[in-house]
């Protein structure tokens, strides 16, 4: 607009305040809670933070509190932290070249005091008093002196109180929660080092103590599973570097990609490496299936441009061929090694025997899988149940099923697996679940035909069930009968049981109802690989009367488990998702021993 049409004001064009400007900029950096909690762990870990606690209520909208033990601030650096593009980690353009630090660009701090209440308390060593500074929707109250151990806590409450435009896109507050915690698991996998500790309102949604390397932080993240399923990835080309973890191609995997990508330690979103990961799966007969993965990549800082945008989630590299090449055979290579390294199966690992850690773990790990990346990591629900559609389990083995005989059982190992070979590749069979597999599917089929076998007890049984499994028992009572059980409610909360199932003839009928029972009730989502009451009922009567690891078994059990098998409409897995057979190709067994090439197989 020119002046004289402006109204005839001298000069049309004028800088906007200060306020308005970190409103806009806000804009760019903060979209939701989880990007206050992002930027706030950031400037912890660049201050040095050795732990670092997050608290939020109300899925972060109502309070974001971030303390940190790093070094602190000075009062006069901490009133100017809150001063647009005022930085302590970039003095000259050169610098851009080499960030270290997550943060440069000294905006976050303003940003988030331009829309919400804030409060910052901090120490630095060497001084006595602390300084607490409030800013409201950025218009600063006070200054004060505050006492605070060294370190910092930014408290930020009502975050757009005052843009209501920006309020109305936030989510329910289990979805933003959903988005803080997966902002945590990220930063949290880039730095083992340093503690992190999660609480939603009164729940701990992850505790993670400093820990040696990556793989204790997954595993305090996300739990023993998943470390069972993926392999080490190592490796890279030219000047990039590419560490990290890739989910196994011959187990169950998820529906879709997830890539948790960083780049010099920093996370970061690029499709393009996300599709050189997918091109990796294809490329080892993995198909179009999901996929998860942990990538870290390391490139001279020269070559990565990290200033490409506001939130810093995105980077551009001199030469992204590269980079991509480097990804796709790190992860290829991962991939053909993890085939040869057999999948590692603990013994006595039944979901009724979990520990209490275990359970915990897989409660946080299935809170995450709500509203988070890792969505896709549950097994595909649904398996066994459609005879009809195309046998999409098989994919998942390293190799087709053989149309020939059945395989020869050679014997057992450690007492959990059978060893078998069907002529041309060698076979383990995971003896409690492959029997699993077996029982589930027959218990079905005779439950469809109304022949499931049922035991009669010689005096009915009354015992008393725990309040928490009272509605269990009345929510199944119709399928507990079509699978075999006689049960009836005999007032408070007293059972009488006249018979059960013929498959659990051997067990001690009051615990065995009572373990079922628990079973179906404690099972998050994420734990089975089947749908409906009835075939979740019959998965767990399957587990509850199928041989378990650690029993020894002769060779005719042995042999009748594996021909059972492989008559199964889904013989590679259990209806937990667990894997019932891997399969070892001839052409791997013959590497192992050099017989390649031109020699004899
Ligand atoms: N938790 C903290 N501990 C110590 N210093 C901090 C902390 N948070 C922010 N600062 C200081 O405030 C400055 C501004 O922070 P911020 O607005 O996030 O910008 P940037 O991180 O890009 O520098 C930082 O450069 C740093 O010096
Ligand atoms: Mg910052």
């Amino acid at each position: 607009m020119r002046a004289a049409e402006g109204g005839g004001f001298l000069s049309a064009v004028e800088r906007l305040p200060e306020d308005l400007v970190n409103k806009i900029a806000a804009g760019e950096v903060v979209e939701r809670p989880a990007s206050v909690v992002k930027e706030l762990i950031e400037n912890a870990i660049d201050a040095g933070a050795r732990s670092i606690h997050i608290d939020i209520e109300g899925g972060g909208a109502g309070l974001v509190r971030v303390r940190d033990d790093g070094r602190g601030m000075s009062r006069t650096d901490a009133e100017l932290a809150l001063e647009r593009h005022a930085t302590s980690k970039l003095r000259k353009l050169e610098d851009l070249q080499a960030m270290a630090t997550h943060g440069f660009r000294g905006e976050a701090l303003p940003s988030i005091a331009a829309v919400s209440e804030l409060v910052l308390r901090t120490r630095e060593d060497g001084t006595v008093e602390g300084t607490e500074i409030a800013v409201s929707h950025g218009r600063r109250l006070h200054v004060r002196d505050a006492g605070h151990p060294r370190g910092t806590t930014v408290e930020m409450r009502d975050l757009f109180g005052a843009v209501p435009a920006r309020r109305k896109f936030l989510r329910a507050a289990s979805t933003e929660a959903g988005h803080v915690a997966e902002a945590v698991t990220l930063l949290a996998l880039a730095r083992p080092e340093t503690g992190f500790y999660l609480k939603s309102g009164a729940r701990r949604l992850l505790e993670a103590p400093p820990v040696d390397g990556l793989a204790p932080r997954l595993y305090q993240v996300f739990g023993p599973r998943l470390l069972e399923d993926v392999v080490p990835v190592e490796g890279g080309a030219d000047w990039a570097v590419v560490r990290g973890f890739v989910s196994r191609p011959d187990r169950p995997r998820p529906s879709r990609p997830s890539l948790r990508l960083y780049v010099n330690r920093r996370p970061v979103r690029d499709r393009a490496l996300a599709k050189a990961v997918s091109e990796a799966y294809r490329g080892s007969g993995g198909g179009e299936r999901g996929f998860e993965a942990f990538l870290f990549v390391e490139a001279p800082p020269h070559l990565v441009d990290v200033n490409v945008h506001p939130a810093k989630t995105e980077v551009r590299f001199a030469d992204a061929r590269t980079v991509w090449a480097a990804v796709e055979r790190a992860v290829r290579e991962a991939l053909s090694e993890g085939v040869r390294e057999l999948p590692r199966v603990e013994v006595g690992r039944d979901a009724e025997d979990g520990s209490v850690a275990e359970r915990a773990a897989a409660a946080t790990r299935s809170f995450f899988e709500h509203g988070s990346a890792l969505s896709g990591t549950a097994p595909a629900s649904g398996w066994g149940r459609r005879p009809e559609a195309p046998d999409r389990v098989a994919e998942v083995s390293a190799s087709p099923a053989p149309a020939g005989a059945p395989p020869i059982v050679l014997g057992q190992h450690r007492l959990t697996y059978i060893v078998a070979s069907d002529g041309d590749e060698l076979v383990l069979v995971d003896q409690h679940t492959a029997h699993e597999r077996v029982r589930f599917e027959r218990l079905l089929e005779r439950a469809g035909r109304h022949a499931v076998q049922s035991q009669g007890l010689v005096t009915p049984l009354v015992l008393e069930l725990p309040p928490e499994l009272r509605p269990v028992l009345d929510a199944q009572a119709e399928t507990l009968g079509e699978l075999g059980f006689d049960v009836e409610a005999f007032g408070g909360g007293s059972i009488r049981l006249r018979a059960l199932p013929a498959v659990l003839g051997h067990k001690d009928p009051g615990p065995a109802l009572e373990g079922i029972l628990r079973d179906l009730a404690q099972r998050g989502e994420a734990e089975w690989a089947v749908a409906g009451t009835r075939d979740r009922l019959a998965a767990t009567l399957a587990c509850h009367s199928a041989v378990r690891a650690g029993q020894p078994l002769n060779v005719e059990s042995m042999s009748a488990i594996v021909r059972d098998l492989l008559q199964t409409a889904h013989p590679t897995l259990c209806p937990h998702g667990r894997p019932t057979v891997v399969r070892i190709p001839r052409a791997e067994v013959s590497r192992w021993f050099g017989r390649t090439g031109w020699r004899r197989q």
